[in-house]
């Protein structure tokens, strides 16, 4: 039977299906540290019977060790598992508990109250039909309780159950009650949440939590647990919304069957329905609703479920099928609402992978339009996020697709971000608009492309791209090839670090944000001088792989030449041609590559030249050399 401890994921689908028919609520606790929200899920555990005796007998035991309530029995050592949190005081990381009553079954995301954990928080409120504020009588409304009603409003928490506890230290007052519902809407109306609850309560007593309190004749309200057993669960509202349901994969294990096999996030589907599918457009009708157990006369929102169509349209694994009266739209640029989840900032300019629902784009950070203060609701200029930071950015995806907005749908709106040199998820985000300008500018149609411009040119256009230390040597050899390259009549252009930088990139300096934007405009300029059918060399240090890597994917296949200019920071050093690395060891130049600022080697260079070896000279035959081999000159 399932209890109160944590399960891991294979048993979560076990303990649903033994409670199937009941209706399940997820909700979310959070509040300040000491607010009392361990004691109370202990205690919604504890009556719900669903604790096994020997459990119960090792909470007395502990509590008599480590207890802080005198002859109360601590459910908050019953929540608060880790030896760690013990020590701190504070619980960390989101833990997941899972309860019954007759009426229901429950899933509670436990999110800790420390100011660091915001990430854990927004972890845990995804998904949450519910989410429980908790107050202290004594202390009112503080910091935290802001931050966390911030961050719950962010995430379209549709339901706040704001738990004035610890009434007993406050004699049960009602006036004091009154106080905090006054202060608390006041606030909260600035957020825009609508349906607060307000329940004064004793965790500890287990006043209003399962019964009423008759210390609190004043109150006429519901008890938690008659809140949390007949309040509204998501499932039920998102039926009525429209249908949305992003395919997982197309199954088509003959060639008499194509079905298309996902979750449908929102609306009700039936045979016969008419569907358009998303970012293509095309459209056609449901025929079949397939399952394992059979086929259905009508899916709705939480199934999984595969659909076949009356026709043969093109369907593939990230579409989002929708009903065909109101469909989602599609774009390619956003105005989005960013929680930053590493150690690692946010840099504006590099590319991450966001996965939204099934569909998966490379996205990048145009440009951070301010960063939320937490705790006083101020918006700041920023360049940056940082762990835990909270902006409002414009992100540019590199193909259009298919979405809704965050408000109107949780899955076709909300999107992770990846890294993708580590595959870390790095951030979450909610999509509130497309920029109308991503609708309204498209690509304009040339007839003279390309392939026209190299052929009069009667060459293969290319990006020779030479990146290692300053002082390696990259402009030298660059120079070099060039000249070589003009010899022999080719077309070339030689984009150089310090040149760049004294026009078009004259606004940036060497902090990591300002070297990935660098970067990213020395791209895109040289991605339209090879579209012009140049040869284009560039020496700069590009510290980074994920912005080479930008560079690389901006190109095709074969165009892009990694040439890693390897020169040891000894070396470099010792030869120091402007005497930079002299002045950054006296501490008179921050951020310099290879003394306080990163340099990522590159891994797999189409060309490596280890210069402490060779002379300039030498290391451009050997680039000219390597050219003629892989065909690009003759
Ligand atoms: S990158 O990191 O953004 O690719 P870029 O190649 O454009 O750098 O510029 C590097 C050149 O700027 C160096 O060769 C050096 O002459 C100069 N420079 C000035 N300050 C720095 C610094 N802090 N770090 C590195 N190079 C610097």
């Amino acid at each position: 039977m399932a209890h109160s401890s944590d399960m891991i994921a294979a048993d979560i689908e076990g303990y649903l299906k033994s409670h199937e028919s009941k209706g399940l609520l997820r909700f979310i606790t959070c509040g300040s540290v000491d607010d009392g929200k361990s004691t109370l899920i202990g205690r919604l555990l504890f009556e719900s019977k669903l604790l096994f005796e020997d459990q119960l007998a090792s909470i007395e035991a502990d509590s008599k060790k480590y207890g802080t309530q005198g002859g109360d029995m601590d459910f908050a050592l019953l929540v608060d598992g880790l030896a760690a949190e013990r020590e701190q005081g504070i619980t960390i990381d989101v833990a997941y508990r899972f309860f019954s009553t007759d009426k229901r079954k429950f899933i509670v995301a436990d999110t800790p109250g420390h100011e660091q954990y915001t990430r854990n928080m927004v972890t845990g409120a995804s998904n949450a039909d519910a989410a429980i504020l908790m107050v202290d009588a004594r202390h009112g409304i503080m910091t935290q309780t802001r931050r966390h009603s911030f961050l719950m409003s962010l995430m379209g928490m549709r339901r706040v159950i704001v738990a004035i506890n610890k009434m007993d230290l406050v004699d049960y007052s009602k006036a004091r009650f009154d106080e905090i519902v006054e202060e608390y809407r006041e606030f909260a109306k600035q957020l825009g949440l609508e349906n607060i609850t307000f329940i004064p309560m004793s965790a500890l007593k287990g006043d209003n939590v399962i019964e009423h309190s008759a210390k609190m004749p004043w109150y006429h309200g519901t008890t938690l647990m008659g809140y949390l057993e007949t309040v509204e669960v998501d499932d039920e509202r998102l039926q009525r919304n429209p249908f949305r349901m992003a395919v997982q994969w197309v199954n088509r294990p003959n060639l008499d069957f194509r079905g298309f096999t996902g979750m449908i996030s929102s609306g009700v589907i039936t045979p016969g329905d008419e569907i358009r599918v998303q970012p293509s457009g095309s459209t056609s009708k449901v025929s079949r609703i397939y399952t394992y157990d059979g086929d259905l006369e009508q899916a709705v929102a939480g199934q999984s479920v595969t659909l076949l169509m009356e026709d043969e349209i093109d369907i593939s694994r990230g579409d989002i099928i929708s009903g065909v009266d109101s469909p989602a739209q599609t774009a390619d640029q956003f105005e989005t609402s960013l929680v930053w989840m590493h150690d690692e900032p946010l840099l504006p300019g590099r590319p991450y992978l966001m996965k939204l629902g099934t569909q998966t784009v490379s996205a990048t950070v145009t440009d951070i339009k301010y960063q939320v203060n937490v705790n006083t609701l101020e918006h700041t200029a920023s360049k940056q996020l940082d762990l835990n930071a909270i902006g409002v950015c414009t992100l540019s995806l590199n193909k259009a697709v298919a979405f809704d907005p965050y408000k109107e749908n949780q899955d076709t709106g909300g999107f992770i971000l990846i890294d993708r040199m580590t595959n870390n998820t790095v951030g979450a985000g909610m999509l509130n608009f497309a920029l109308r300008r991503s609708q309204n500018i498209h690509m304009q149609h040339v007839d003279i492309g390309k392939p026209q411009r190299a052929e009069a040119k009667v060459q293969k256009p290319a990006v020779l791209w030479f990146t290692g230390l300053s002082g390696a040597g990259k402009s030298t050899i660059a120079n070099l090839v060039e000249q070589k390259l003009y010899a022999q009549g080719q077309h070339t252009y030689l984009l150089d670090g310090d040149n760049v930088r004294h026009g078009l990139n004259r606004d940036l300096g060497f902090t990591d944000a300002d070297r990935v934007e660098n970067i990213r405009r020395v791209s895109e300029v040289a991605k339209l001088m090879v579209d012009a059918g140049l040869i284009v060399l560039t020496a700069f240090i590009s510290p980074f792989r994920s912005e080479r890597r930008m560079a690389r994917d901006l190109l095709d296949e074969g165009e892009f030449i990694e040439i890693f200019v390897d020169t040891p920071l000894d070396v470099a050093e010792e030869r120091d041609p402007k005497g930079l690395y002299k002045k950054a060891r006296r501490g008179e130049l921050q951020n310099f590559t290879g003394i306080d600022s990163a340099y990522e080697a590159p891994e797999s260079a189409e060309i490596h030249l280890h210069t402490a070896k060779m002379q300039p000279e030498d290391a451009a035959d050997a680039v000219i050399k390597a050219l003629r081999e892989r065909g690009l000159i003759n």
